[in-house]
């Protein structure tokens, strides 16, 4: 008769979570700093067993040191890219931060609509799209939809992005958004979608989404007139916020606009950039400035 051998104990999703260690944490800390930018101060570390404990125990790891060994292989792309979109703060609704819109519609809009050129505005940290779709639904409102202008939507988080292309959002958020953009612009779930609303197909061939990493900015992207980067910078340490200014700020056109979040000043860190009002910049290029003087 065979002897039964003892049942050795699998790792399994439904094992036991592992617990965080404080050096584990600080492994993690520099890991994100490393690849984004984003630093996590010490109250962070709930945060962090909060959104990485799933995935840890779904993989069956151990313990989070041997995530952090598996996520450090340079075969492991897919899973850094897990891991990233699993660590960043996506909080967004349409027409966040109203003053921004009623600046662009007061203030920039109308220089636009004389000179006629191409319009191009950049939502530098756009979450799941709320901030492109509200800009491209005023532009799509006060010049037209026959009219050229783009909104570029980035994030580092493909998550995110994918809900963005996707622009289909739970009808309660359609309650920011005025009565005539929504009829003029936007279609209502029906169906398999009700309870859902949908950017339409003309606003949407206006605005394109694509990864890019702020904090080491690679992505091709064009120059822009008006670059919204809000409540993002709070993520980052003092010298990164700089750094992060300043790959944004090569992407201006002389004259055009940076909008941050009304809590997040850059007062002082660039000389190019004059602030006009509380978190709007406008960028001057040196030579422009010499003029002047
Ligand atoms: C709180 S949301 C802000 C969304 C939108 N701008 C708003 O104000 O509602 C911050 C976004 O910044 C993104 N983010 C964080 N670090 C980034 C980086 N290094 N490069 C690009 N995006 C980043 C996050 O993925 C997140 O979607």
């Amino acid at each position: 008769m065979k002897s039964v051998q003892p049942v050795q104990e699998q790792p399994s999703a439904t094992a036991m979570a592992p617990a965080l260690s404080d050096q584990e944490f600080r492994q993690i800390r520099d890991w994100l700093h490393q690849h984004s930018g984003i630093h996590l101060s010490d109250v962070k570390k709930s945060m962090v067993v909060g959104r990485l404990q799933k995935r840890v125990k779904a993989l069956a790891m151990p313990s989070f040191q041997a995530y952090l060994k598996f996520i450090n292989l340079p075969t492991q792309r897919q899973e850094q890219q897990i891991a990233l979109n699993l660590l960043t703060t996506n909080e967004t609704y349409f027409f966040r931060e109203e003053k921004h819109f009623n600046f662009l519609q007061q203030q920039v809009l109308p220089a636009f609509e004389q000179q006629r050129q191409p319009l191009r505005i950049w939502s530098a940290a756009a979450s799941s799209g709320e901030e492109a779709y509200s800009i491209a639904l005023l532009l799509a409102q006060q010049l037209g939809l026959a009219a050229d202008w783009q909104v570029f939507g980035t994030d580092i988080n493909t998550a995110v992005l994918e809900k963005a292309r996707r622009a289909l959002y739970p009808i309660e958020a359609s309650q920011r958004i005025a009565m005539p953009l929504l009829q003029a612009f936007c279609l209502k779930g029906v169906g398999k979608e009700q309870g859902r609303f949908k950017m339409g197909p003309e606003l949407c061939q206006h605005v394109q989404f694509l990864q890019a990493n702020l904090f080491d900015l690679q992505a091709k992207l064009p120059l822009f007139d008006v670059i919204f980067l809000r409540n993002v910078l709070i993520y980052f340490e003092l010298e990164d916020k700089k750094r992060i200014i300043q790959n944004v700020t090569r992407q201006l056109k002389p004259g055009g606009w940076l909008l941050v979040g009304h809590s997040e000043s850059i007062h002082g860190y660039l000389d190019t950039l004059q602030q006009i009002r509380p978190s709007c910049y406008q960028y001057k290029k040196p030579v422009d400035r010499q003029l002047q003087e």
